[in-house]
């Protein structure tokens, strides 16, 4: 039997009554849109994360669009990001006419290298997303003293970390804004496309609220330009199904991570580095291997899937690389040419861990 590269189905089976339940309450009630669910999840995300606000959305790009949107960004501004991401962190950047300057990563987390942002800074950059890849927090106190000194907001691209920590304190809720997805896939996931903005700014969350229903004040009232930006209420109900098992899926999640890692430390594999004052939510269990290729064939042979997190930084993607020097993140360039993530999830058994592991180091 093959292993899934990420194990839905299992979590399905451990959730059914109550996702049903949920789905079913749904369909009762018929509010499609804006129904109960999704205030009941904003208050509960808000709780969770301690942020004062949080606005569900359509995805987790629209999570950054919005947010973005709701700061003003405008043509020629710049904002400073990483190129080791998925696309949606700067395709929003470039949507709204503004320009992505990209800054390097570190080698031993793939987080933006903070050493190297302020560097970047001009009289043109209006805002910093680091990305929380992987699902662990980037260097976020180095960051906002960064962008505190140069009056600047910072956005936590937080669609892969939700549920981390970061001295105690949990990912969306470390910067002026915290950006989520609830893609399926995603530590916490929903069964179609979803998103969350967090931020305490009270101005901010109201610019988020209207923006995500085309701009509206009040019904027919647009007191800004928006999009139709809302989360299905299906959506909410199935993320409040799931968030009843979250917490033993974070702890899951963990446990697989420091097994892999502790399954691969004596091996000729290259590992991530876990920083020791905030955890890993393990979007993603990547490593470094130089024969890339032969490894994932191997792999598949197996029976293993694998995927790669991200081959082309995105300031060498075609529609990106004119807005930047494609060659001035070099440690980005070279990590993309060795990482490959292994099957995760919460559900992943001991024993197809030691089959991956096995079959990794044959
Ligand atoms: C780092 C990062 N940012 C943004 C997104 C976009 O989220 P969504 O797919 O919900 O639009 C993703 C999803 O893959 C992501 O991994």
């Amino acid at each position: 039997m093959p292993i899934p590269f990420i194990d839905l189905k299992v979590q399905y089976k451990a959730l059914q009554p109550q996702v049903q339940e949920r789905i079913n309450r749904v369909l009762e009630h018929g509010q499609y849109i804006m129904g109960p669910e999704v205030k009941e999840l904003e208050d509960k995300l808000q709780a969770y994360t301690g942020a004062k606000h949080c606005i569900t959305v359509a995805s987790g790009t629209e999570a950054l669009l919005i947010s973005l949107m709701a700061l003003g960004i405008q043509p020629g501004d710049e904002i400073i990001t990483t190129p080791f991401t998925f696309v949606a962190t700067t395709e929003v950047i470039v949507l709204l006419g503004a320009k992505p300057v990209f800054v390097d990563i570190e080698p031993d987390t793939c987080n933006i290298d903070v050493s190297k942002i302020e560097a970047k800074i001009t009289s043109k950059t209006k805002a910093i997303i680091p990305v929380s890849l992987y699902g662990q927090v980037a260097d976020m106190d180095e960051i906002n003293a960064i962008a505190e000194k140069h009056n600047l907001p910072v956005i936590e691209d937080a669609a892969q970390s939700f549920g981390a920590e970061y001295k105690g304190n949990k990912s969306c809720n470390l910067s002026t804004i915290g950006c989520t997805s609830f893609f399926p896939s995603k530590p916490l996931g929903c069964y179609g496309d979803g998103g969350a903005i967090f931020t305490s700014d009270e101005s901010i969350a109201i610019a988020c609220r209207e923006i995500r229903v085309h701009g509206q004040s009040q019904r027919y009232v647009h007191t800004r330009v928006g999009v139709g930006g809302r989360m299905d209420t299906i959506q909410c109900a199935v993320v409040l199904a799931k968030l009843e098992r979250f917490d033993w899926e974070v702890k899951q999640r963990q446990l697989v991570g420091q097994r892999y890692s502790e399954l691969l430390a004596a091996a000729d594999i290259g590992l991530f580095t876990l920083r020791s004052d905030r955890t890993s939510v393990y979007a993603q269990y990547s490593v470094l291997v130089s024969d890339r290729d032969a490894k994932q064939k191997c792999l598949s042979k197996a029976g293993i899937p694998t995927a790669v997190h991200y081959p082309v930084p995105l300031n060498e993607q075609p529609a990106y690389k004119h807005l930047c020097c494609p060659d001035c993140t070099p440690i980005a360039q070279q990590i993309a040419k060795l990482v490959m993530s292994l099957p995760m999830s919460p559900d992943l058994s001991s024993d197809d861990q030691d089959k991956i592991v096995g079959a990794l180091l044959a």
